[in-house]
Parts: C-alpha cells; sequence; structure tokens
C-alpha cells in the first residue's frame, strides 16, 4: 500500500511562487456554490496546480485530467490515505490492475446497457411514477427530500434486490459511509462506518443466499447465480457495498441539478418538452455542468508528467471534473446550457480510464426517465426557490423548491 509522500515546508514554499493562482485558491472555491468562476482561474492560468487548500495538487484542464484517469498515467488508488477504502474497504474502486479488472468482471454483464434496459426499465418508471403519485395533489415540494433522495435509495434498493423492509435503512448505511470520507481527526464517523458496513454484509450475505434458492431481476441475483465469476461471496458484498454507496447521491444530484438547469432555462424546457428526444442530451449536458461527482483522486506510484507538470512519487493529485468540464479548448463558451451541444457526452463526471463508472447506463437511464416522467406527470412545474449547487466531492443545489398546477 502507497503511503503518501511528506512535503517539506521548503518544497511548499518553492512550490506556493510556481504555481501562485493555486497557492491563492482556498478550500471554500472548490466548495461552495457561486465559486466557480475560481477553478476557471486556475485552469486558465496554471492547468495543473499545487494546491495547498488541497494538500496537494489539482488537475483542472480536460486533456491533463484525462490524462491524469487514464490506466497508464503512473497513478493509483491502493494508497493509505484512501478514505473511500477506511469507509467502504477493499473492492474495486479501491484496487488498480488485474485485481480491479477481476472484482469488476461479474459485475460488467449485468451493468450492460441492454441488460440495464431489460432489467430496470419499468422498475425505474415504476418508482418515479409511486412517487409521484403521492406529490401530484400537494401542487409543491423540495424536489430533493420528495422525489429524488427516496426515488435513488429505492431504486438502489432494487438494483441490490433488498426486501422491502430493508430499503429504508439504506439512508442510514450511507450517511454512515459518507460520513467516514471526510478526515477532521474524529474516529467516531470511522467507527459508524465500521459498524454499518458489518451490518450491511449481513443483509447481503442474507440476499445472495436468497438469490441463490429464488432468483429474481437483481445485480446480485445476477452475480449470485453466475458459477464461473472468479469472486468469493465476501468479495461480491464488498462490490455491493460500493454500488450502494455509488448510486445514491449521484442520481439524487443528477436529477435535481437536470431539472435546475432547465428550470433556470424556459426555452430549454420547451424544447424538451417539446421534443422528448431532446432529454437525453439535456441529462449528458446536465452531467457535464454540473457533475454530481465534481472531484476524483489519485497518489502517484512514480515520478509522473502530467501535463507540462513533473510530480514525484506518493504524491496526491485530484482531477476537478467540474473545472475540466468547463475547459472552453473542448466545450466552447462552456458555461452556456446548451441542451443541443454535440460533445456534452465527452464530459469527465463518470470519470475516465479503468474506474469508469459501472453504473453509468443505469444512471443515464435513471435520470432520463425519472426527469420525464417529472415533466409528464406536474403540469407547469417551475421553480419556486433553489440554492447555488455547492458541494466539493458531491454537488448539488442543497434544497430546489418547485410548483405545479395540483
Ligand atoms: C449520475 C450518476 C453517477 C455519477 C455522476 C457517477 C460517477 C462516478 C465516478 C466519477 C466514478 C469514478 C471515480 C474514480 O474514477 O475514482 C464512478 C465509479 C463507480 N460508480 Fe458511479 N456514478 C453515478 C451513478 C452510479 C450508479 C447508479 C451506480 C450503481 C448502481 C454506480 C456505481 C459505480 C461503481 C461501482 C463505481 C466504481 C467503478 C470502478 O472502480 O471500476 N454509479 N462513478
Amino acid at each position: 500500500m502507497l503511503q503518501q509522500a511528506e512535503i517539506t515546508p521548503a518544497e511548499d514554499s518553492a512550490r506556493q511562487e510556481r504555481f501562485p493562482v493555486g497557492a491563492s485558491l482556498e478550500f471554500a472555491d472548490m466548495e461552495e456554490g457561486g465559486r466557480e468562476e475560481a477553478l476557471d482561474r486556475l485552469r486558465e492560468a496554471e492547468p495543473v496546480s499545487w494546491v495547498p487548500a488541497l494538500g496537494g495538487w489539482l488537475v483542472t484542464g480536460y486533456p491533463e485530467a484525462r490524462q491524469l484517469l487514464s490506466p497508464r498515467c503512473g497513478t493509483t488508488v491502493e494508497a493509505e490515505e484512501n478514505l473511500v477504502r477506511h469507509s467502504l474497504g477493499r473492492m474495486m474502486l479501491t484496487s488498480d490492475g488485474a485485481d480491479h479488472d477481476r472484482q469488476r468482471a461479474p459485475f460488467d454483464g449485468p451493468f450492460r446497457m441492454r441488460e440495464v434496459g431489460d432489467l430496470f426499465a419499468d422498475a425505474i418508471a415504476a418508482e418515479a411514477d409511486a412517487l409521484l403519485d403521492e406529490l401530484g395533489p400537494a401542487g409543491g415540494c423540495e424536489l430533493g427530500a420528495s422525489f429524488a433522495a427516496p426515488f435513488a435509495v429505492r431504486m438502489t434498493g432494487r438494483v441490490l434486490g433488498l426486501s422491502l423492509d430493508d430499503v429504508p435503512r439504506i439512508d442510514g448505511f450511507y450517511s454512515a459511509f459518507a460520513g467516514a470520507m471526510v478526515y477532521d481527526g474524529n474516529p467516531e464517523p470511522q467507527r459508524l462506518a465500521d459498524a454499518a458496513r458489518e451490518e450491511l454484509n449481513a443483509i447481503l450475505h442474507g440476499d445472495i443466499a436468497r438469490c441463490r434458492h429464488a432468483p429474481d431481476t437483481s445485480v446480485t441475483s445476477q452475480v449470485a447465480n453466475d458459477s464461473d465469476h472468479g469472486v468469493s461471496d465476501d468479495e461480491a458484498v464488498a462490490q455491493l457495498r460500493v454500488i450502494m454507496f455509488g448510486g445514491i447521491e449521484t442520481i439524487q444530484s443528477g436529477i435535481m441539478n437536470t431539472l435546475l438547469l432547465l428550470l433556470r432555462d424556459p426555452e430549454a424546457i420547451a424544447a424538451v418538452r417539446d421534443d422528448r428526444d431532446l432529454l437525453p442530451n439535456a441529462v449528458e449536458e446536465s452531467l457535464r455542468l454540473i457533475p454530481p461527482v465534481a472531484f476524483v483522486e489519485r497518489w502517484t506510484v512514480a515520478p509522473t508528467a502530467i501535463g507540462e507538470v513533473e510530480l514525484g512519487i506518493g504524491e496526491f493529485v485530484g482531477a476537478s471534473t467540474l473545472a475540466a468540464n468547463r475547459d472552453p479548448a473542448v466545450f466552447p463558451d462552456p458555461l452556456a446550457y446548451d441542451i443541443r451541444r454535440e460533445n456534452a457526452r465527452r464530459h469527465l463526471a463518470f470519470s475516465f480510464g479503468e474506474h469508469f463508472c459501472l453504473g453509468a447506463h443505469l444512471a443515464r437511464l435513471e435520470l432520463t426517465t425519472s426527469v420525464g416522467r417529472v415533466l409528464d406527470r406536474l403540469p407547469e412545474l417551475r421553480l419556486v426557490a433553489a440554492e447555488e449547487p455547492a458541494g466539493f466531492a458531491f454537488r448539488r443545489p442543497p434544497s430546489l423548491e418547485v410548483a405545479w398546477s395540483p
């Protein structure tokens, strides 16, 4: 396991002198809503920069971010300091190379585009409709808490094949895992994540046994009944944990970000209402402009040049997908929400390289279907109030108040 290199105060000062824009960046510039132009300034001056507020390197240029995430870049996720592993354990997202591929392989089939459509298209529409049936008469709501979050949690339950009693517990597991990914010196979040992992493991092992006895359409069932998949039950459970984690806040954010952008743009929403074929690209454009996962991290395993900057061994280096997705060299007029943008799908919201999101096809189907159902079922939907999208690792408006004709 790689140990992150210690940077001496002298080296830190030298880097700050060489990268003055990075040195002046505050953590709030990467976290708070409405401060994205600080990242734009950084990308323009120093697309690979030393950012003391992050304690590492930050990549904001699109080609440089792709290079960082590409398999031959000389970086790893297997570092002692990787908080995702502390929280969720060893699994595909915290492993590299052949071992990563072995752990991911049994899940590649069930998450292919066609399989995802066959297994989940009806369930996605049914979950969205069930929530909208309840919401319709109210005439208004905070869309995150009332629709996007419960939709994401219920769909996760469907994907994992959890029994209905277990679905409400997913929220608690999610919060325990997310809490341990922010290290502030307090050991309590880690203790809660360890306890949540034990509890979730027991549920998932039970599910695997149940699916062997009575197969269903869940991913758990597909993998449990594939006798030749090369992972133990413990390893399968470890992958199911990250599948559970990966599909909750991201989907909630994707729904909220897409609806926020559409509702703020009367022409775009009218065009999508008129021609539903525009919706998939509108979703891609939302993922580009406000990526739900705004930051992706790696560590160097060898001296590595990213763009024009040489990095030593054991250096912490993150890519801002938020900044890379707004690189004007790849996306002209990058701040415009252009639902017809031809290369919107080139965004890095699902990452790039070997850790490219396993659930990308499912996510696309969940987002287009759920947003489409909201537009169909809530007539004259309008924005009442929204806070600016914010968040360092996960990004969305903290709240999204909407109203419609009941
Ligand atoms: C809009 C929704 C989503 C976004 C923006 C998103 C984003 C991402 C990103 C950026 C990564 C890579 C992180 C890295 O390179 O270090 C990733 C990996 C992953 N995602 Fe997603 N995700 C979404 C939905 C989902 C869903 C619905 C699932 C499953 C149900 C899922 C499961 C995973 C898994 C298992 C990985 C690890 C893949 C690997 O390491 O090989 N994601 N996702």
